[in-house]
């Protein structure tokens, strides 16, 4: 029998790529979300439970009706910025949240779970590339949000043996090979979908925050993975934690860096025209340089990103914008 999973957040960016392969790889995918950030139209790979985060009781009794047997938790608010000004707001949200979660898979018996963390647990790396074991000083209350989360995690698996994968993501982008799904939040702030709503004329020109870093050009280095290839590595993660593998905290990154001005040129040959940009001030809180070192998923989960090379990130991430852009004007 195919094994039941809860996939909170399911109806956003990543949860619903991860939903996708998730289903791909058989198994039955039920999709808890409250829909404040997600959208409906992205949940395809099974039913939709509309609920929160901090309704303990009625996510034990989702996981003990449904038989869950594992939980993909990505349900989280993710904006930086927004996190600096509403603080307690994200701690409310991402760790309160993810207590209640914790809290219900206890009582229902569910004993593993899949955590969507982010490379924004290390603040200002020392070195680069980045291994797990870098110093973790987040910069932001969404990076710490997601470390006290991890924090929580381990105590959970010492104290009451939860098994545990826990994914720290660099940058995510592109979308769905097959245009099912894509990325698409308001406001948006990421520099790929930025650059080509810009292109789209679908928005202002595309600010470039600062170009005086001590980078090769001057603007900020990211670590780019496609978002499939991230999907990709929650299946195996997941396969890991039914072999009995023991608890982990893993980068997914592909170890190379592409700079501001590197994707803007390598989006305006994807697009075939100029993009709109302006040069602005830098954005305060942005590390000039993240590179993942990408090589210890691989040796525990046997992920590699094979999807996520600039052409096929930003060919998708286009296509599904134009696509997108399209459906909205009906
Ligand atoms: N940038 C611009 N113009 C824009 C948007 C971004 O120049 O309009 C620049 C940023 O200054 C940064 C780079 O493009 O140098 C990437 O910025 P994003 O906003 O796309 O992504 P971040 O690296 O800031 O953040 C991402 C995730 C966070 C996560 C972080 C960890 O969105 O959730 O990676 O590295 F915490």
């Amino acid at each position: 029998m195919s094994p039941n999973v809860l996939v909170t957040g399911g109806a956003g960016y990543i949860g619903s790529h991860t939903s996708k392969e998730l289903a791909r790889a058989g198994y039955n995918v039920f999709i808890y979300d409250n829909l404040s950030r997600g959208h409906r139209w992205a949940v395809r790979w099974g039913p939709l439970i509309e609920g929160d985060l901090h309704d303990t009781e009625r996510l034990r009794r989702v996981m003990e009706e449904n038989r869950i047997e594992a939980v993909l938790h990505f349900a989280a608010l993710i904006a930086v910025g927004e996190s600096m000004q509403t603080p307690e707001v994200y701690f409310h949200n991402n760790v309160v949240g993810s207590l209640s979660l914790l809290n219900a898979m206890r009582a229902a018996g569910v004993g593993k779970i899949v955590f969507s963390s982010t490379a924004g647990v290390y603040g200002i790396p020392e070195i680069i590339p980045i291994e797990e074991s870098s110093p973790t000083v987040p910069l932001n209350a969404y990076g710490d949000s997601k470390l006290m989360v991890e924090k929580i995690l381990h105590w959970e698996g010492v104290c009451h043996g939860l098994q545990y994968i826990a994914l720290r993501y660099f940058n995510a982008a592109g979308g769905d090979p097959d245009g099912e799904t894509g990325e698409d939040h308001y406001p948006e702030t990421h520099l790929i979908p930025c650059l080509l709503q810009a292109a789209q004329g679908a928005r202002d020109p595309c600010p470039i925050f600062g170009d005086d870093y001590p980078t090769p050009d001057g603007t900020c280095i990211r670590d780019y993975v496609h978002v499939t290839d991230l999907a990709e590595a929650h299946v195996k993660a997941l396969h890991y934690l039914e072999r009995g593998g023991s608890n982990a905290t893993l980068n997914l990154g592909t170890g190379h860096g592409y700079s501001v001005k590197e994707i803007l040129i390598a989006a305006e040959k994807v697009i075939g025209h100029p993009v709109p940009v302006v040069q602005q001030p830098r954005r305060p809180g942005d590390p000039p340089l993240l590179v993942a070192a990408a090589g210890r998923a691989g040796e525990v989960l046997g992920w590699k990103p094979t999807r996520s090379s600039l052409d096929n990130i930003l060919g998708t991430a286009w296509r599904w914008q134009e696509q997108h852009a399209a459906l909205a004007r009906g």
